[in-house]
């Protein structure tokens, strides 16, 4: 028997549901046992349903069309080599960075609430193995990263990682299970994402994964920017006087999870939100675009800019809009806050994509398994909250240097793809300290190298350790540094 209270949570949600034709919500609950209709009556309270309705006639029934700017330029940047009038500038944001570094006022973000739908792996991305030799998982190549930050400057960088509900407890386990990585426990939070249901393309109506379940996804990266807050994430690091986060996604294991010139460049522009990019390798590339709109960065996906924008050329032969976004951002803590705090709150553009949702027929109480994309998922994307600050700078890195993400389960962006960008950047490290690496006709490393970010983070790390480097490298070989 549901509880009295239980019984009024119940009348309002039918109420609720009923009023934006979404009764079918609770087609089984008669026949749940209390704990499944607990679980079904806490799904539909997180949900604002009167804003979900709005999203499915505008996101759902219609298709959004994307209006394109009517003045778009492209976005100045920092060059990842400075200039000769730019030396200075980096040197000095070197110590600033540096210096916040070691003040603690510069937390590590990890996204890590995604589903990894495209890798298939089973459990939370961050636990995926990675490297080319030990296989060491994605969360424990940022670990290590964290404790060769702490040794450099003598201060331990707090790491804030957002889950989804979805991966929450697998992500805590594993931590766990695994020692915290060599941190301290406490020096890792963890905090979820919020979750949006699936929707049916043709009827509007929210799918349910279960009878007493809604089949739910996490609601995007953008997610994280109300997260960080609901959370109490944003108070904890006020609290412990951080000022600035350094946001990267779980799936690249060469990110530089903090970067002391990023966020020197970042902190000395006054900015509350920046981003790295990478110049895009031809026109098309799947990557957002950074551009200026009105005079703020903002990010125009591939898809959304126009081939004669993409295909424009600089005199020198260079694409005029390269500026792909990789999803590496510095925020000022007081940014986030004040988004959140904002009179009527902030909204993210909301994005959709057409996927294959397993769900149940509500008539039937049966599952389907579609064969093609049945439902839209709606997502935020951080990178929209750009153009919501005043300032933003844009920071070029290299690819081969920071960039090898794993995505897919082969082909491009895929475990064998990164593995490869690992040893060549391991490769490039050690021929700057003088160590001779076989390479084929190709130029590609005929050896797989992998060094160990507790060693090393750059490659100054390791020439400082010259005596411990061999002379060369053998071909065929494999060498764990
Ligand atoms: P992707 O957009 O590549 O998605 O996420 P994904 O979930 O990892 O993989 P697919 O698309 O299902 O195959 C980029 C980063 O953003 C995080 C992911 O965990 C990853 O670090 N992310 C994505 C979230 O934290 N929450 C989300 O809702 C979506």
């Amino acid at each position: 028997m549901p509880t009295a209270s239980t019984t009024d949570r119940l009348s309002q949600a039918r109420e609720t549901l009923g009023s934006v034709g979404q009764g079918h919500v609770l087609s089984f609950v008669d026949q749940l046992d209390e704990a499944a209709t607990e679980r079904l009556l806490s799904e539909v309270e997180a949900i604002d349903w009167n804003r979900l309705a709005k999203l499915i006639e505008s996101h759902v029934k219609h298709k959004p069309e994307f209006k394109l700017p009517e003045s778009i330029e492209p976005v100045p940047t920092y060059p990842s080599t400075p200039t000769a009038e730019l030396k200075d500038k980096y040197k000095k944001s070197r110590e600033l960075g540096e210096q916040l570094i070691r003040e603690g006022k510069v937390a590590a973000f990890t996204v890590a609430g995604g589903q990894g739908t495209r890798l298939g792996w089973p459990g939370p991305k961050g636990a995926y193995p990675a490297t080319p030799i030990r296989k060491l998982p994605l969360f424990a190549c940022m670990a290590e990263y964290l404790r060769k930050v702490e040794k450099k400057y003598g201060t331990a960088c707090r790491w804030y990682i957002m889950t989804s509900p979805a991966n929450d407890a697998d992500t805590r386990a594993f931590f766990k299970d695994h020692g915290y990585l060599g941190l301290a426990p406490d020096q890792v939070v963890f905090f979820p994402q919020g979750m949006l249901p699936a929707i049916d393309t043709t009827t509007g109506k929210v799918l349910m994964a279960s009878q007493s379940g809604l089949a739910l996804s996490p609601n995007g990266h953008g997610g994280s920017l109300q997260a960080l807050y609901a959370s109490g994430a944003i108070d904890d690091m006020k609290q412990r006087g951080i000022e600035q986060i350094s946001y990267t996604q779980v799936d690249n294991p060469l990110v530089k999870v903090i970067d002391p010139v990023f966020i020197g460049l970042h902190a000395m522009d006054n900015c509350g939100m920046s981003s790295k990019m990478l110049p895009k390798a031809f026109p098309k590339e799947k990557l957002g675009n950074f551009c200026l709109v009105d005079g703020r960065v903002t990010v125009i996906e591939y898809s959304d800019l126009p081939d004669e924008l993409t295909e424009q050329r600089l005199d020198n032969g260079q694409l005029r809009f390269n500026a792909g976004s990789i999803a590496i951002h510095m925020m000022r803590v007081d940014f986030v806050e004040s988004l959140n705090t904002a009179p009527g709150g902030f909204a993210l553009p909301y994005h959709r994509a057409e996927k294959k949702v397993t769900c149940l027929d509500t008539t039937t109480g049966k599952l389907i398994e579609p064969q093609s994309p049945n439902a839209v998922k709606l997502e935020t994307f951080v990178f929209d909250a750009l153009p919501l600050c005043e300032r933003s700078i844009v920071y070029e890195t290299q690819r081969e240097e920071e960039f090898a993400p794993i995505k897919n389960a082969t082909g491009v962006d895929s475990p064998e793809t990164s593995a490869q960008l690992q040893t060549q950047r391991a490769a490039k490290w050690l021929e700057r300290c003088g160590v001779a690496v076989p390479r084929d006709e190709q130029g590609d490393p005929q050896a797989v190298i992998e060094i160990s970010q507790l060693k090393a983070i750059e490659p100054d790390d390791l020439s400082g350790n010259g005596a411990s480097l061999p002379a060369s490298i053998e071909a065929g070989t494999e060498v764990l540094l």
